[in-house]
């Protein structure tokens, strides 16, 4: 197995030290355009190895595609990233023709990779690469809502003083401060309503604090985050590279499902080794889907943009 980690920035590093330490391939490849960078990453991380204990062959690439060819799974975080005050949809311009060519140099040599983007604004970036690749809709995912669902449990176990292990919680829609929807409704302390134990006032402030939970640690850190988006990013290649058939939210082409067509949006999916198994419907009432059809024309304008590049 053959894993690729394009962009050797924070999120990049953070993801492929993921990959490495859960050992899902035997080799791992980290690509950036900044010269001597990924190879700097790649030896860091290797003399990490006896420390930690895995046998993952980690390399790195200055911009040469050539040494990734043949890879299964490959992960795009090239592109800059948020400064405090920007959105994501603000990184459209530049991130666009870094993804397209990304993607491009990617399948010249491993034309059977599965691809994840987590480059942002991602909705866009992924709608970018499936469009720009023509790619079968299942080997482009976006990573987006595994992570703002796991930022909404954290904030759930915040107010609620339980472990977010114990929470399940999902965020469905785009990955934006004001696209991405926290089902509030559907989530569950071990089974059980979370409005069972969280005031309605209490769970709206859950709710908002998830919705700009990337733009709070942009404002703390000066730049936007790397341990979640990393270990998310490793999470989804995990699911397909074991085959496990997990339930995340992620950014995938809709052909009806949700109600929408000619669109990557977050929804529920399955993920294994090829990639997206299937979408499940989660039934939203009607408020639900009214947000998700508002956070869908929001999404679609973004993709108008492109065409203005
Ligand atoms: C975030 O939300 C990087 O978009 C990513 O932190």
């Amino acid at each position: 197995m053959k894993i690729t980690v394009v962009g050797a920035g924070a999120v990049g590093a953070t993801c492929a030290d993921n990959i490495a330490r859960k050992e899902l391939c035997n080799e791992l490849v980290i690509l950036d355009i900044k010269e001597g960078v990924a190879e700097g990453k790649a030896m860091d991380l290797m003399q990490t190895a006896t420390l930690l204990g895995f046998d993952t062959r980690i390399t790195g690439s200055t911009n040469d595609y050539a040494k990734t060819a043949g890879t299964d799974v490959a992960v795009i975080t090239s592109g800059i990233p948020r400064k405090p005050g920007m959105t994501r949809e603000e990184l459209i311009g530049i991130n666009a023709g870094i993804v397209k060519s990304v993607t491009e140099n990617l399948l010249k040599y491993s034309p059977d990779a599965i691809i994840v983007v987590i480059s942002n604004p991602m909705d866009t970036m992924t709608y970018l690469a499936l469009k720009s690749s023509g790619l079968p809709k299942n080997r482009i995912i976006g990573m987006g809502g595994i992570l703002d669902s796991s930022r909404f449990k954290y904030y759930l176990s915040t107010a609620m003083g339980v472990p977010a292990t114990d929470l399940q919680a999902v965020v469905v829609g785009g990955h934006g401060d004001t696209t991405m929807i926290p089902l509030a409704r559907l989530a569950t302390y071990q089974g059980t309503p979370v409005s069972n134990y969280l005031d309605t006032e209490t769970l709206k402030k859950v709710v908002a604090d998830t919705m700009v939970g990337g733009a709070t640690l942009t404002g703390l850190l000066g730049t936007s985050a790397w341990y979640a988006p990393g270990a998310a990013g490793a999470a989804l290649v995990e699911s397909i590279v074991r085959d496990e058939k997990k339930l995340y939210t992620c950014c995938v082409s809709l052909e009806g499902e949700y109600g929408q067509n000619d669109i990557c949006i977050g929804v529920p999916v399955v993920i294994g080794r090829s990639g997206i198994e299937k979408i499940i419907d989660y039934k939203l009432n009607e408020e639900e889907q009214a947000a998700f059809n508002k956070s869908a024309d929001a999404v679609r304008s973004m993709n108008a943009a492109l065409e203005n590049l």
